[in-house]
C-alpha cells in the first residue's frame, strides 16, 4: 500500500503529514538537542543528517515489507510550522505487527500533543494499515515517554535489563504493546 493519499491525519488540534525537504530547519532545533537525543541512542544530529533525514522521510510512503516506515510531521491545523513527529515502523509484515514512536520538540511538550498524535497515529494503523499489535520501546528512565504509553492505554509487557548501551551507560528498556481487538475500547465501552 502507498500511504502518501491517506494524508494528511488530523486530530482536534494536529495535522500529521509528510515531510518536506523544506521542514529541515525545524527538525534540526530539535534533532540537534542532547536532551532529544538522549533516550533515541543515538548522536545529537548535524544540520546535515537532519536534511538527509526530511529529504528520506518525504519519500517513505510505502507499506508492505518488514523494515517500511512512516515518519509523520506533528503540525497545529492552522500552522504548517513542525511541532514533532510521530512515527510507525512495519516490523514484521506477516504477523502485522509494529512500532510505534514519538519526539517533540522540548518548546511544544507538555500540551498533550504527543498522545494526541500518537493516538491518531494508531488508530490509522489499527483501522487502515491492518495492524495486528503495536509495540513501543522505550528507555526505562524515560518517564514522559512511559505516561504517553500509559495513556495511550499500552501494556507494560517487558522490562529488558541493561540490554543496550547509550554512551558509556547501560541502557534497560520497557516494551509496551496493544492489539488492535483492544485500542480504544475504554472509549467504545
Ligand atoms: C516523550 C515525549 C514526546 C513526551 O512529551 P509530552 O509533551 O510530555 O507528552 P504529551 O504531548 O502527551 O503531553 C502530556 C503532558 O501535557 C499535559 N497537558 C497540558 N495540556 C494538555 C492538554 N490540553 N491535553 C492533554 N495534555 C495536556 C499533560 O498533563 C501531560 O503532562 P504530564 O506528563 O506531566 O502529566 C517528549 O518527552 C520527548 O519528545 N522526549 C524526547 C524524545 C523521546 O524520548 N522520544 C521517545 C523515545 S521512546
Amino acid at each position: 500500500m502507498d500511504v502518501a493519499s491517506l494524508l494528511p491525519l488530523t486530530t482536534a488540534r494536529l495535522s500529521l503529514r509528510l515531510f518536506t525537504p523544506g521542514d529541515t530547519d525545524d527538525l534540526y532545533a530539535y534533532q540537534r538537542l542532547p536532551s532529544v537525543a538522549r533516550y533515541l541512542y543515538r548522536p545529537a544530529h548535524t544540520r546535515g543528517r537532519s536534511e538527509q533525514v526530511a529529504a528520506e522521510r518525504a519519500a517513505q510512503t510505502a507499506w508492505r515489507s518488514d523494515g517500511d516506515r512512516l515518519a509523520l510531521a506533528v503540525c497545529r491545523r492552522d500552522d504548517p510550522g513542525v511541532l514533532g513527529e510521530v512515527s510507525l515502523a512495519l516490523a514484521h509484515a506477516r504477523a502485522a505487527q509494529a512500532e510505534i514512536g514519538w519526539t517533540l520538540d522540548p518548546g511544544h511538550q507538555g500540551h498533550g500533543y504527543a498522545t494526541e498524535a500518537a493516538s491518531a497515529l494508531a488508530g490509522f494503523a489499527f483501522d487502515t494499515l491492518g495492524v495486528h499489535r503495536l509495540y513501543a520501546r522505550l528507555d526505562v528512565e524515560n518517564t514522559g515517554s512511559v505516561r504517553v504509553c500509559e495513556r495511550l492505554g499500552m501494556r507494560r509487557e517487558a522490562h529488558l535489563v541493561e540490554n543496550d548501551l547509550d554512551g558509556d551507560r547501560w541502557g534497560s528498556e520497557y516494551i509496551y504493546a496493544v492489539l488492535s481487538t483492544e485500542f480504544g475500547r475504554r472509549s467504545r465501552d
